[in-house]
């Protein structure tokens, strides 16, 4: 009796282990690595934008290894897959990228900027492994856009036939399959389309269907922080960057995540992960992307730690 319960003891101390240790691993074997996902129209290694973030984190987080993501062979291929790869195929190219990264096994954070925030939070719903410690969305927009009234630096000719594109018909099978925009386009006024053909995001919000593995597998971050510009021209509406969204019906009033279906039912657990403290709602002055390296050090670098 008494050895049998010895090692009832000694295998609980061992699961204790084993579960601590997985977490902290990082700190075991160096900082917690940092995988970065660049938005629409950049690419990984632009010194000006993602080489910049890069360097910010390993200027104040000694020997940490971040990857930021390269979506295809080329800086250039990188740009245009952020318009034209079908969203479902770049989180499976990232799943399979993160699970065959010998220096990611241990676990990692991630940071997503714009779109690229919405897309990592389909590689920690999908891909649990390795896993996914902490996921910071900068102005990504978890429920949509119904807009791009401005676009980022020298594409806005490319906006222009995005915006013609998605108004002849976003949730048409030709255009969902060849625009990544469409695949998070979500009309207010049409619901119900967007319900049945948007190939990605009403897939990652449970809006066909729930998988449960969805849910457990986003439970299973300790947090989930949603940066908000407070001052954003350049997505429709703002609210979608804390995954709040239009009210159905209507494109003018917005509600917030606690008000909506999607949380009062539950059906991602964010509700849970509300109460249990693992969602942070930053807002951050300034246009979309605009934060200075002060803010940054000051609200995001602790999230990295
Ligand atoms: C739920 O999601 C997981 C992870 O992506 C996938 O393997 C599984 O096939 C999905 N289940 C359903 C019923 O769609
Ligand atoms: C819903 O969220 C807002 C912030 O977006 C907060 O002010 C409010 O208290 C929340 N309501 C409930 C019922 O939790
Ligand atoms: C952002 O908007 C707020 C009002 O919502 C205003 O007080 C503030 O000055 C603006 N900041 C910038 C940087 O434009």
């Amino acid at each position: 009796m008494a050895s049998a319960k010895r090692v009832a003891v000694l295998q609980r101390l061992l699961i204790l282990l084993g579960a601590c240790c997985g977490r902290i691993s990082g700190s075991l074997a160096g900082p917690l690595p940092l995988v970065i996902w660049h938005g629409m129209g950049d690419s990984c290694c632009n010194p000006m934008s993602m080489g910049y973030i890069k360097e910010l984190v390993e200027k104040k987080i000694p020997g940490i290894y971040v990857l930021s993501l390269e979506i295809g062979r080329s800086l250039i291929e990188d740009m245009e897959n952020s318009f034209f790869l079908d969203v479902n195929d770049q989180v499976a190219f990232v799943c399979d990228k993160l699970a065959n990264d010998p220096k990611l096994q241990g676990g990692y954070n991630a940071m997503g900027f714009s779109q690229g925030g919405q897309f990592l939070r389909a590689v920690v719903q999908r891909c649990p492994s390795p896993p996914m410690v902490n996921l910071i969305s900068v102005g990504g927009q978890h429920q949509g856009v119904y807009g791009f009234p401005r676009c980022p630096g020298e594409s806005s000719h490319l906006c222009d036939w995005i915006r013609k594109m998605l108004d002849i018909g976003a949730y048409t099978k030709a255009v969902q399959q060849r625009l990544v925009q469409a695949q998070y386009w979500h009309d207010p006024l049409k619901e119900e389309e967007y319900r049945k053909h948007s190939l990605f995001l009403a897939d990652i919000n449970q809006e066909r269907c729930i998988n449960e593995t969805y849910k457990i597998n986003l439970m299973s971050l300790k947090k989930f922080v949603m940066v908000r510009f407070l001052n954003d021209t350049m997505v429709d509406p703002p609210a979608s960057e804390w995954f709040g969204y239009y009210r159905s019906g209507q494109a003018k009033e917005t509600v917030p995540l606690n008000e909506t279906a999607l949380y009062k039912e539950d059906r991602l657990g964010l509700k849970e992960m509300d109460q249990g403290g693992q969602l942070e709602f930053l807002g951050a002055e300034g246009d979309h992307l605009q934060f200075s390296k002060e803010w940054f050090y000051e609200n995001i670098l602790p999230f990295l730690q």
